[in-house]
């Protein structure tokens, strides 16, 4: 049988691939983005319950209604917004199937979607399957500032979604209220739809606050906003996220997540809806919680010829080995991978096309005994050399 596969450049995943790799050394992975730290064991308790009092069926399609009812309730704490959970709120599988959905709602046949470099990497893969394009505009680094005059050129009459992330992986930059001003002003005027991947909204370091397209009167009647307990409850494993837009988006928005996982894990959403309910405040810490690992390792590192970029939200942190090598980021990773045990992410594969760099990404969502282990052996690294 002839067989054409509809993404032929697309392999696994630089993440995958690097655990593996990690696996394969024994190395210390501080590459890919999950805590090695445990849930709350309240959260683990309000799982058993749910599973214990029957809530092993289908949920609904749009999620357990006590969930959305919980997310409304963070959402109304976070920006001061009424979100309707019946029309305006859905719970997906992980923030992943929020961003497909999004964009198969919104993207089609000849269509394009701008995304920002260097890009998470679930956002190309889903607007091809749709038939549409990427146009990819890279953010000026050092910084990793948007450049909207670069963003307007880049723009057509096929331009149907801007996919913007703050806090943004792999960056670790945050927009500014000013960012979503230019944004709202450029896309005034054209049938544009803005997707929103805000799943480190609650990880802003330094006094910052993040500016999410939910807060922004013009922009939020045309965004999807997509949020990731994973992220919040350091429960990656859970695959439970959320889309908030619109009733007419989320209209459309439903019709794909309806065919695309129909539900999310019945007891795993009443175990999270019980659980805000009981400690609302549970992810009100996180940016202190994340701001100390970041000063931990930071720390740790600086001058030792991986330099930590300065880092303003998310839960990773780059630092540049330029000091030490001019080798690509894939052949140097690999090479600590071997020679250091640690695994990392280099910066490369988030590009359509790379810059000449010399950054790798390291997760910060370890135990602070990680952290302090995997600088050891880098600082070890870079003596030896
Ligand atoms: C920017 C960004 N968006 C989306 C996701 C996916 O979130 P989830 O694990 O909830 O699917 C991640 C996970 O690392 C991410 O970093």
């Amino acid at each position: 049988m002839r067989f054409e596969s509809k993404l032929p450049d697309v392999g696994t995943t630089i993440f995958t691939v690097m655990s593996r790799r990690a696996l394969e050394e024994g190395a210390l992975n501080i590459g890919q983005g999950f805590p090695d730290y445990p849930i709350d064991p309240r959260l683990g308790e309000s799982l058993v319950d749910a599973v214990a009092e029957g809530h092993n069926q289908y949920a609904p399609m749009e999620g357990v209604i006590a969930l959305r009812e919980q997310i409304a309730l963070k959402l109304k704490t976070s920006y001061a917004i009424e979100f309707d959970p019946g029309t305006e709120i859905t719970v997906t599988c992980g923030a992943t199937e929020a961003l497909y959905d999004s964009i198969q709602a919104v993207v089609g046949p000849g269509d394009e979607a701008v995304i920002f470099d260097p890009a998470y990497d679930a956002y190309e893969p889903a607007v091809r399957l749709a038939g549409g394009r990427c146009v990819r505009i890279p953010l000026t680094p050092p910084a990793f500032r948007f450049d909207w005059d670069r963003v307007r050129h880049g723009l057509s009459d096929r331009t149907r979604l801007i996919i913007v992330n703050s806090p943004q992986n792999p960056s670790c930059t945050v927009a500014e209220r000013a960012d979503l001003d230019a944004l709202a002003a450029l896309i005034r005027d054209r049938p544009i739809t803005v997707l929103a991947d805000e799943v480190y909204e609650n990880v802003l370091y330094d006094g910052r606050r993040h500016a999410s397209v939910l807060a922004h009167a013009e922009l939020r009647p045309r965004s999807f906003a997509v949020f990731s307990f994973g992220k919040t409850l350091h429960a990656t494993g859970w695959r439970v996220g959320y889309c908030v837009a619109p009733p007419e988006l989320t209209r459309e928005l439903r019709k794909v997540h309806q065919f695309n996982t129909f539900s999310i894990a019945a007891p795993l959403q009443h175990a999270i809806a019980r659980y805000l309910a009981q400690y609302p405040d549970s992810w009100t810490g996180l940016s202190a919680f994340f701001e100390a690992k970041r000063n931990l390792l930071a720390g740790l590192l600086r001058g030792s010829g991986f330099e930590p970029v300065p880092a303003a939200g998310t839960y990773f942190l780059l630092v540049d080995y330029g000091a030490l090598s001019q080798s690509s980021d894939i052949e140097f990773a690999d090479r600590l991978i071997r020679e250091a045990k640690i695994a990392t992410i280099p910066l490369s594969p988030f590009y359509a096309t790379a810059p000449k760099m010399t950054l790798l990404r390291l997760c910060i969502a370890k135990r602070d005994e990680t952290l302090k282990t995997a600088a050891q052996r880098l600082l070890a690294f870079a003596t030896r050399r």
